[in-house]
């Protein structure tokens, strides 16, 4: 099942509520799909990707407009304010222009719709087809028996379905190989434990959840053959991805174990430097609250950033649907990827 996708408006697999409870959800106004945005009921790159993308389109068809003029001022300051939401997934913005210019094109209020409609399920459908691809190029880096580790969840629920990092596991598995994952927790939201864990064993795939402070000794013990991650923004120096990524690479790098990222094109920012990329911070709660318990003193300082840089002299090779990709980057991404 996709993890978006539309029907009488933006349907969503709330996220918040894996594992103990599978839901979706209906947003009927943009101002509803921002909040699950916010809440990270739909997360992950490229699964914002899409929620940007039928964000547009929920906005041309969540109310009447006098004329079209009405209707375009409508879909731009929609556009303002999905992309308000969170600022460090490019794909967000990436989808949300990309609707958006296909829908400012339209001469109608029903053309508008259509088009807008048209252009985010072209998109959500891109999304799956470019994951499959990049499963068939990642799977043939691992090995059978091999064991990945992987950080947070970049699977079928952070994108529209089968995944990046997942998806690479997965096409592996398809191929009929025996692979084991050993998933991180990845606090503080716990998207590894919750919902990697999760969609892996759905599909009979073997994992195992450590917490993150165990990184360090499942290297130190030859646990891990390969790390495979997703990303949030790919830039000329650095792969940001969830934080707590840059540890994993630093102590994946001191044992000699491949680390790989696997994300679509549209994950890169080739124009931008790692020090000019807003890193969200979110909310004190998020580490002094685990649901109804206090795990600090409620008025402690708390710092909480969400995403951390890894330098791309710790990345193996990047893994695209147009290829795997290896150093020297500088030279190889543009040309593979062809960027200016
Ligand atoms: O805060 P989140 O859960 O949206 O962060 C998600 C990640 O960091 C993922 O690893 C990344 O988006 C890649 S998803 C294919």
């Amino acid at each position: 099942m996709r993890s978006i996708f539309w029907e009488d408006g933006v349907r969503l697999i709330d996220q918040t509520k894996i594992p103990e409870k599978f839901e979706v959800i209906t947003c009927k106004k943009v101002e509803e799909l921002g909040d699950a945005i916010k809440r990270l009921a739909v997360r992950g790159a490229p699964a914002l990707e899409a929620a940007g993308a039928y964000g547009i389109a929920l906005a041309a068809h969540e109310r009447d407009f006098k004329d079209v003029e009405e209707m375009k001022r409508w879909l731009k300051r929609a556009a303002e304010f999905l992309a308000s939401t969170r600022p460090t997934a490019v794909n967000l913005f990436v989808g949300i222009e990309r609707v958006l210019k296909v829908a400012l094109t339209g001469e109608s209020v029903d053309d508008i719709r259509k088009l807008a409609l048209r252009e985010a399920e072209k998109l959500a459908e891109e999304d799956i087809q470019r994951n499959r691809k990049m499963g068939e190029y990642g799977a043939e880096l691992l090995e059978d028996g091999d064991t990945v580790m992987t950080y947070c969840n970049a699977g079928r629920l952070a994108t529209v379905d089968w995944g990046t990092a997942l998806g690479v596991v997965r096409s592996a598995v398809e191929q009929g190989k025996n692979i084991r994952v050993i998933a991180c927790e990845t606090r503080p939201l716990n998207q590894g434990s919750r919902l990697t864990c999760w969609e892996l064993m759905q599909d009979g795939i073997d994992v195992t959840l450590i917490t993150d402070s165990m990184v360090g000794i499942v290297m130190q013990k030859g646990m891990i053959d390969k790390v495979i991650v997703g990303a949030d923004r790919i830039v000329r120096d650095a792969v940001f991805n969830k934080i707590g990524t840059y540890t994993v690479s630093v102590v994946a790098k001191e044992h000699g174990v491949p680390f790989y990222v696997a994300a679509p094109k549209a994950t890169f920012d080739w124009g931008r430097k790692a020090d000019e990329v807003v890193i969200e911070e979110r909310g004190r709660e998020e580490l002094i609250y685990c649901g109804n318990r206090i795990l600090a003193p409620p008025d402690v300082n708390v710092y909480n950033p969400a995403f951390d840089p890894t330098p791309l002299k710790n990345v193996t090779a990047l893994i695209t649907e147009f290829g795997v990709i290896y150093p020297p980057y500088n030279e190889n991404v543009p040309r593979i990827l062809k960027f200016d």
